[in-house]
């Protein structure tokens, strides 16, 4: 393995949290990416200025932005779904946003209630009045709870669309957990036609155990952004059976000495979220 920096950006607040049935509290919440503030991460997705009623758990996302303690160096993040959790985004002073979309139609209804083709349309004015930088996230590339196997001929476009409109960063999201290597290396053999590898992170979450491996596999085609979450929390409320993201310690262990990141630190950060989660 080469020894170029990794950056990982910690999810546990966002994705980790987002799927609690039970609301956790916000000074937890705040306590929570505070500790992980002081591991030596450098972007955290704090929390996602979506529909309180869609997403109950992160209706406090303001009040988490407003309580935390930034530190210098580190990147405050959000997710954004229109224009109206763009104002409330503004408002939290947030330092990166993250629209979001999919590969399968039938999770964007569930997710988003809307189409693809919508998503984009959304996104546009969304981007346009941004005065933060902005990542888009491409749900179920590989595989979709309710449409089976993904092909990358349906994610490819909607990377260029999101490209298109001037997101500086594609995530790359296995929804379900349910990718394996071949599947990541032929996806990214293709996007890597159209989208300098710089630009791309990958998100795994590790239903079947491959989140590991598709790590490996995807710093060999020379990616060096994962998305992760500290404890291996997370799960998204609209793709039944999905189980966390890649544990961030995972994440530190495989890439050693190239991430910067205190294994005793995010364990200290993880243990003060684990006694409120039922997942
Ligand atoms: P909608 O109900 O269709 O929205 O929701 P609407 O435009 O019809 O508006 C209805 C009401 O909601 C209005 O209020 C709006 O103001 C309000 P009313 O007039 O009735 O009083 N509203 C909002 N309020 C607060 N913040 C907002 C907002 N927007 C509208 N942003 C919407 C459409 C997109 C908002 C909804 O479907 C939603 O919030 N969905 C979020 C779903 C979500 O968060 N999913 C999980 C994240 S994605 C994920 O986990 C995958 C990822 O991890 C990658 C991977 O693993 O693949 C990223
Ligand atoms: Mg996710």
């Amino acid at each position: 393995m080469s020894a170029d920096p990794i950056k990982i950006v910690e999810v546990g607040p966002r994705d980790g949290l987002q799927n609690e049935k039970s609301i956790i509290p916000t000074e937890t919440k705040i306590a929570f990416v505070d500790a992980l503030s002081s591991s030596g991460l450098t972007e955290i997705e704090v929390s996602s200025f979506v529909s309180p009623k869609w997403v109950p758990q992160l209706a406090d996302a303001l009040e988490v932005f407003r309580g935390i303690t930034r530190v210098p160096g580190v990147v405050y993040s959000a997710l954004v779904p229109n224009e109206v959790g763009l104002d409330r985004a503004i408002e939290a002073k947030v330092d990166k946003i993250s629209v979001f979309t999919a590969a399968s139609e039938t999770f964007s209804q569930k997710n988003v209630g809307a189409s693809i083709a919508e998503t984009i349309k959304r996104f546009r004015p969304v981007l346009q009045r941004s005065p933060v930088p902005v990542r888009g996230y491409v749900s179920t590339a590989f595989y979709c709870p309710y449409e089976g196997k993904i092909e990358p001929n349906a994610v490819v476009p909607v990377i260029e669309d999101l490209l298109e409109i001037g997101c500086v960063e594609i995530s790359i999201g296995d929804t379900i957990g349910k990718a394996i290597p071949e599947e990541v290396t032929r996806l990214l053999e293709v996007t890597l036609d159209i989208c300098p590898v710089e630009k791309i992170a990958m998100h795994f979450h590790d239903t079947f155990g491959n989140a590991i491996a598709n790590s490996s596999a995807s710093e060999r085609m020379g990616v060096r952004v994962f998305d992760s979450s500290a404890g291996g929390i997370g799960g998204c409320p609209f793709a039944p059976g999905a189980t966390g993201n890649v544990s961030t310690s995972a994440l530190v262990r495989l890439f050693e000495g190239r991430t910067g990141i205190s294994l005793e630190k995010l364990e200290e950060a993880a243990k003060i979220v684990r006694p409120f989660l039922t997942r």
